[in-house]
């Protein structure tokens, strides 16, 4: 079986049921992914629920202060997100409350990188653009025992490429949660879940017995 059909399986029954993977809305997305960043989703769920509730649309956000919004943040973490989420949150206000709906235009917004941009780009509009997270460098590492430095320029550049080529382009939403949480439940960094694993016969590291040295991170 080829890998993302193999993800995608296996994504049918191990996921979580989280509440961002109900919804195709991009502010909903936006808002997720935000939060999700360098946080765990644990943290996130109360959060996610609370912002939402009280900024039911992107307009609702954009009229709140920023004070307020920093409030409605506090023991998230990293409160630059909370500044530039409550800035595009402004931009996007002003564009009649939507999203661009290409990575491209996403992209432009501030506090949307790569990684948010192809989330966005993927799940609300089903536009075939891989997400490159720590979980996905991961699998990919292992998977195809690539033993680049996932933060060097060179790293960074093959892993793009990679991930670009296994995508499924056919179902980028289902192709990029699944990726995620497989790293995130099964290929893990510690422990990770090889004796069940449903990629274990094509995995370079598995079968060179290098499942624990992969991924490189370089300290700088
Ligand atoms: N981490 C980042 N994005 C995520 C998502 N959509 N689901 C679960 N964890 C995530």
């Amino acid at each position: 079986m080829n890998f993302s059909k193999a993800l995608i399986n296996w994504y049918h029954t191990h996921h979580r049921d989280l509440p961002w993977r109900h919804t195709t809305a991009a502010y909903n997305i936006w808002l997720s992914e935000i939060m999700l960043q360098q946080t765990q989703v644990i943290k996130v769920l109360d959060y996610y629920r609370n912002f939402l509730e009280k900024y039911p649309t992107v307009h609702d956000l954009s009229r709140a202060s920023e004070d307020e919004v920093l409030k409605m943040w506090q023991g998230l973490g990293y409160y630059s997100r909370a500044r530039n989420l409550h800035k595009t949150a402004q931009t996007v206000s002003e564009n009649n409350g939507e999203f661009p709906d290409t990575y491209k235009e996403l992209k432009k917004l501030k506090g949307i990188g790569d990684y948010t941009a192809a989330a966005i780009s993927s799940f609300a509009f089903g536009e075939a653009q891989a997400v490159l997270d720590g979980n996905v460098y991961r699998v990919l590492a292992r998977y195809l025992g690539i033993d680049l430095p996932i933060n060097s320029t060179e790293g960074v550049k093959l892993f793009k490429e990679k991930a670009k080529q296994l995508l499924d382009k056919d179902r980028p939403a289902d192709h990029n949660q699944a990726i995620m949480e497989f790293g995130a439940l099964h290929c893990k960094p510690k422990k990770p879940k090889c004796d069940s694993c449903p990629l274990q016969i094509d995995c370079v590291a598995y079968q060179q017995n290098k499942v624990n040295e992969l991924p490189v991170k370089l300290k700088k």
